[in-house]
């Protein structure tokens, strides 16, 4: 037997075991304890399926890091890389160079409102920087606010505008930003009893925060249009509108973080078109070219590039722009564009994954809320559906959460797990047969997590 890219079993095994040895000797991994480290080997990847080290077919669900919403090896995609490599693999940012003009043209398109001019990083928290620092300039201000329950990257400014625990061991207190809480109705710090409520409260309590921080201080507002990583939050009606409004009201300038919201994850190419709201600037990477080659940046509205037209800005990459990634972002978006991969992403999350996971919500006791849209959804783990409490605790894990992961990767489903947390998050080309099967597997799984529950 083979896998898609060819190889026989035997010798995907062999490159496995190779690989985890060298990994285990050599590599040092992302926010790990190094030593506790077992990672699972992939040796091929095939549109919504990866194959491990021992040839075992899973079902991806996590889209690697929620990133290849086209799905792995899109042959146009690899096409588009292999054919810039013979043409141009790379040329310094100050160069004008087709791939790096063409994506730009294409990102342009389709953001909403005026946000035309593309500046490229090598991904979303370099975005992230530059984002900040431009608002920083324009405005002459110094001070970033951010909602709790967030990440924006593991860079300087982005890990501490994160809000989540990975930005503890990282903040000496001297960032400049200034969290606040964000709307999560499930959760809700306001006592809220509906999302009208949560939308009043949580815009008040930051109206608050702006006045009592000092509007004539803050450059920038941080907001991922639906928060990833924390949770899936889809922000109740108005609540964006109301952040434009504030941050038109005190000169304040509004990102919008779409690195994982953006390109089709949610249903459309912007999570913010859902609530019809046009930021300043949008950071985006991850689905800009599915992550085939490394590539991020910030879409500027012109009243902010007009900031630097006669100053220079000051920030540059090697890499900027890229033209493998760039080629990649060409034909990743062409062939989303050419193959309705958006529309399908809000179909499946509409008519398939939406009313599926709600049906396991009823049947199952551990799952305590439901939320997303598209191909960006959450279970929400709970030991109680009455008193909420979470199935492991904020920014840890548990038992009963390593089990149910466990279970869903030996039944042949790969998702994305955090804390309480299990993210449905699948490429947007995900068939409805191949959804239905995620499903049916997430079923099964569950019944472990439901042992851990107050109802077993
Ligand atoms: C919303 C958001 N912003 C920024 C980042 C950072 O992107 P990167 O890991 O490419 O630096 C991420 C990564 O997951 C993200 O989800």
């Amino acid at each position: 037997m083979t896998l898609p890219n060819g190889l026989t079993v035997e010798a995907a095994r062999a490159e496995a075991e190779r690989a985890y040895a060298l990994d285990r000797e050599h590599v040092f991994h992302s926010w790990s304890a190094q030593k506790q480290l077992t990672p699972m080997t992939i040796t091929a990847a095939q549109g919504c399926y990866v194959w491990d080290g021992d040839g075992n077919r899973l079902l991806d669900f996590s889209s690697q890091l929620v990133n290849t919403n086209i799905g792995h090896q899109h042959p146009k995609v690899v096409a588009a890389v292999q054919e810039q490599a013979a043409k141009l693999c790379t040329v310094a940012p100050q160069h004008a160079n087709a791939a790096r003009s063409e994506a730009a043209r294409l990102i342009a398109e389709r953001t909403p409102g005026e946000l035309n001019r593309i500046f490229f990083t090598n991904g979303g928290a370099d975005a992230i920087e530059h984002a900040v620092r431009m608002a920083r300039l324009h405005t002459g201000r110094p001070k970033v606010l951010s909602r709790y329950r967030s990440y924006h990257g593991g860079t300087e400014t982005a890990i501490n505008l994160t809000g989540d625990p990975r930005r503890w061991p990282n903040d000496r207190g001297a960032s400049g930003v200034v969290h606040f809480y964000g709307p999560f109705l499930y959760r809700s710090q306001f006592y809220s009893r509906n999302e009208t409520e949560e939308t009043q409260r949580a815009l008040a309590h930051l109206e608050q925060t702006i006045a009592l921080e000092g509007p004539e201080t803050i450059a920038a507002i941080v907001l991922e249009s639906v928060p990833g990583t924390a949770g899936i939050m889809v922000p109740p009606p108005g609540y964006l509108a109301g952040v434009r409004e504030l941050c038109d009201r005190h000169g304040i300038v509004f990102i919008a973080d779409e690195v994982m919201s953006g390109f089709g994850r949610t249903g459309k190419w912007f999570a913010i078109e859902h609530f019809d709201v046009v930021p300043d600037l949008i950071t985006f990477a991850k689905g800009v070219n599915s992550g085939y080659v490394p590539l991020g940046g910030v879409a500027i509205a012109p009243h902010i590039a007009a900031s630097f037209d006669e100053r220079a800005y000051p920030g540059g990459l090697t890499y900027s722009g890229h033209p493998l990634a760039t080629a990649a972002a060409v034909a990743t978006i062409t062939a989303m564009a050419e193959e309705g991969i958006v529309d399908n992403a809000a179909d499946i999350g509409a008519r398939v994954l939406g009313p599926g996971l709600r049906e396991l919500a009823e049947r199952h006791p551990s799952i305590g809320e439901v939320r997303g849209l598209g191909v960006f959804w959450a279970l929400e783990l709970v030991r109680d559906k009455a008193t909420r409490e979470p199935l492991a605790p904020y920014g840890g894990t548990s038992p009963a959460m390593t089990e149910l992961a466990a279970a869903c990767r030996a039944a042949g489903l790969l998702l994305f797990v955090n804390y309480n947390r299990l993210h449905v998050v699948p490429p947007c080309t995900i068939a409805e047969a191949e959804a239905k099967e995620g499903l049916a597997i997430l079923d099964e799984a569950l019944a472990v997590a439901d042992r851990h529950t107050a109802a077993a």
